[in-house]
Parts: C-alpha cells; sequence; structure tokens
C-alpha cells in the first residue's frame, strides 16, 4: 500500500503546505457494506453502492508541525477519546510513511449532524481527513488513490471522496489496491429527495465496525447475505443508470433488511433499532399505500434515511416528522464529493 501511494503521487512536495483543510459529505448506501475479509486493511466481501448526502459534511483540518511531540485531535471541538486518538494516529501513519515524515499533526474534525449514531460519520471524517493529511505534507494522490487511502480509515469513507452515485469494488488482491470506489452517476445525474428521521442523537453502543464483525462471525445469516448480495448491486446500478426510483428502492430496502436480519441473528444478538425506527418502517410503506414513492434505508444505527421523488421530499419530511419519537428531519439530496477548504 505505502508503496504504491508513493508511486502514485502525481506532484510529489512541490510544496509542503503543512496545513490543509477538506470538507466531505456523508453517504447512505443503498447496498450494503457489512462483512470485512481483512480487518487490517478493510478490505470488504462484498461491492457497495452509495449516494453522496448534500448538507451532511465533515470538515477536517490537518496541521503538521515540527515541534509537535504527539498526534493530537478534536471532535467537534473536545478532546477526543484514546480510542478515537489512536484511530487517528493509524491512519495519520499511513500517511507519514508516503510522505516520508515523521511529524506529528493537530487535527480538527468537525461534524454539522449527528455522529456515531449511524449517519456515516467515520465515512465523511476519514474521506476529509485523506485529502487533507496527504496535501498538507505535499502529496497529490489522484482520486481513485485517494480512495485506497480513506478505505483504510473507514470502508465506507473510500466512497465518500466522490459526489453521487458510488460503487466501491470489494476487489480481488490481497494488498486492497483494487479496492477502491468510483463514481456511477454525477449528483445531477438524479435529483433525489432524501429526508432523514433522527430517532435518537445518542452514540451508538456497537459500532459498525464491532457490529459487522460480530455479524460475520456469529450469525448463520451472513453466508446468505454474501451469496444474495450482488444480484442487489445489478438491480441498484441498473435503476440509478435507468432513474428507476421503484427498482433502486426495493433493492434498497431489502438490502438493509437483509443486513439488519444478518445482525439481529448474531450471537450476542444486535438490534441497531428503536420503537420509533419501527414506526418510521411502517410509516414509509403506508406512504407508498397512499401513493408516494418512498423507500428506506437504515445504517448500524435507529435513524431512517427516505428516498423519494425530489418533488415529494417535503410532503415526506412532513410525514415521518409526525411519528412519535422522531426528533427531527433532515432534507438532503445527492452532494458532491470530497474538496480543500484552505491550505496554507
Ligand atoms: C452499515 O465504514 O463505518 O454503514 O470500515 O469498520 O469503519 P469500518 O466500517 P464503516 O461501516 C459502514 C457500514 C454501513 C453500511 C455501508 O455504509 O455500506
Amino acid at each position: 500500500m505505502t508503496g504504491r501511494l508513493v508511486d502514485s503521487v502525481v506532484d510529489r512536495a512541490v510544496r509542503i503546505v503543512e496545513r490543509a483543510t477538506a470538507k466531505a459529505n456523508s453517504n447512505v448506501a443503498l447496498a450494503k457494506y457489512w462483512g470485512k475479509r481483512d480487518e487490517v486493511l478493510n478490505l470488504p466481501y462484498t461491492g457497495s453502492i452509495s449516494v453522496s448526502l448534500a448538507g451532511l459534511s465533515t470538515t477536517v483540518g490537518v496541521e503538521f508541525g515540527a515541534s509537535l511531540a504527539a498526534d493530537s485531535l478534536t471532535l467537534n471541538g473536545s478532546a477526543a477519546s484514546e480510542r478515537e486518538a489512536r484511530r487517528i494516529t493509524s491512519f495519520l501513519d499511513l500517511v507519514r510513511q508516503a510522505a516520508r515524515s515523521d511529524q506529528r499533526a493537530q487535527v480538527d474534525v468537525r461534524s454539522n449532524f449527528p455522529v456515531a449514531a449511524g449517519l456515516a460519520s467515520s465515512a465523511s471524517t476519514f474521506a476529509a481527513m485523506a485529502l487533507a493529511a496527504t496535501r498538507a505534507l505535499g502529496l497529490s494522490l489522484n482520486p481513485r488513490d485517494l480512495s485506497v487511502l480513506a478505505r483504510r480509515g473507514s470502508g465506507s469513507a473510500a466512497r465518500s471522496i466522490f459526489g453521487g452515485y458510488v460503487e466501491w469494488f470489494a476487489g480481488e488482491s490481497s494488498d486492497g489496491t483494487d479496492s477502491f470506489a468510483e463514481q456511477l452517476a454525477p449528483p445531477e445525474h438524479w435529483r433525489l429527495g432524501v429526508a432523514i428521521a433522527i430517532t435518537d442523537e445518542k452514540r451508538k453502543k456497537v459500532g459498525s465496525r464491532e457490529g459487522m464483525m460480530l455479524a460475520a462471525k456469529e450469525s448463520p445469516f451472513f453466508p446468505a447475505w454474501l451469496e444474495s448480495h450482488d444480484a442487489d448491486l445489478d438491480v441498484v446500478r441498473r435503476g440509478i443508470r435507468e432513474r428507476d426510483l421503484v427498482a433502486v428502492g426495493q433493492a434498497a430496502e431489502r438490502n438493509c433488511l437483509k443486513m439488519h436480519a444478518v445482525a439481529i441473528a448474531a450471537n450476542p444478538p444486535l438490534l441497531y433499532w428503536t420503537p420509533s425506527t419501527l414506526a418510521v418502517i411502517r410509516r414509509v410503506w403506508r406512504l407508498r399505500e397512499e401513493g408516494i414513492e418512498a423507500f428506506f434505508s437504515i445504517d448500524a444505527g435507529p435513524q431512517v434515511k427516505v428516498l423519494c421523488p425530489w418533488a415529494q421530499r417535503a410532503t415526506v419530511a412532513d410525514a415521518l416528522g409526525r411519528v412519535t419519537g422522531v426528533l427531527r428531519v433532515l432534507l438532503s439530496e445527492p452532494g458532491g464529493g470530497v474538496e480543500l477548504v484552505g491550505a496554507a
């Protein structure tokens, strides 16, 4: 990985800026990543397809300094836990190796949506960090290599490098060089409405990382998940191409329910839903009976993301907002990829 990263540098150290800030959007997977064949390299068993979410973003500032004795990390203005700091340091080590630097860094991470509650904050965080940290050390990676690097921080971050509709390929090689994401279609290809019902803002007890490891080892349904996944990927990919909301929505719902079934059947069981998560599911199904093409997806948390036609997003958001237990509803749509917001 490191060797390849070094080889792929297009514009090595023309100017070491030492400080850079980047911003990336979160994403919601329509055919999900749930299970790693390699836990160190974050290599998935299957491919996955997502849509990047406008307005749900994380901004990461990274500043390297010769006088810094250790990496330090703030998350939304507060000092991070030791565990979170370790994860960032391991990630920065990859960038330092590639840039042949031993400088420590100050990292500031700010998200404008509930973090660690099933809204893919690790995806936007590591996508933004990959760009900010490489630029700060004077590396200029192409989007594919940036996706490979972001993947090392968090699998779903490989997808948040790109805007619009994005596929992350599982790849076959053991070094992970062929496990990267690519844009399937830009945001303007298909302006979907995405309404996000927040049912609980607390930090989740079992993150996606532990959750998918438990599911892969301890759920009897995991083999069935793997066997049926490629068919979902095919339907979602084709549906995006043809802007077919019913095809994409039905496949996304099915894929999400299968992922949660795998988790629920694990030993010990893993249930991410609250009663209001289920109430939102039922409301979405009722919206369909009422003639609105709305479809849900849920990641490793209790929030529910609902896809719908752009013109009906306000109606859908209003209906979700009235469900008992829904705290608030965020409105989003397909958004852009990672970008620099400043470099000194
Ligand atoms: C349910 O990307 O957070 O959101 O690679 O361990 O950081 P790590 O996991 P992460 O898992 C995301 C799981 C998911 C489905 C998805 O986004 O595809």
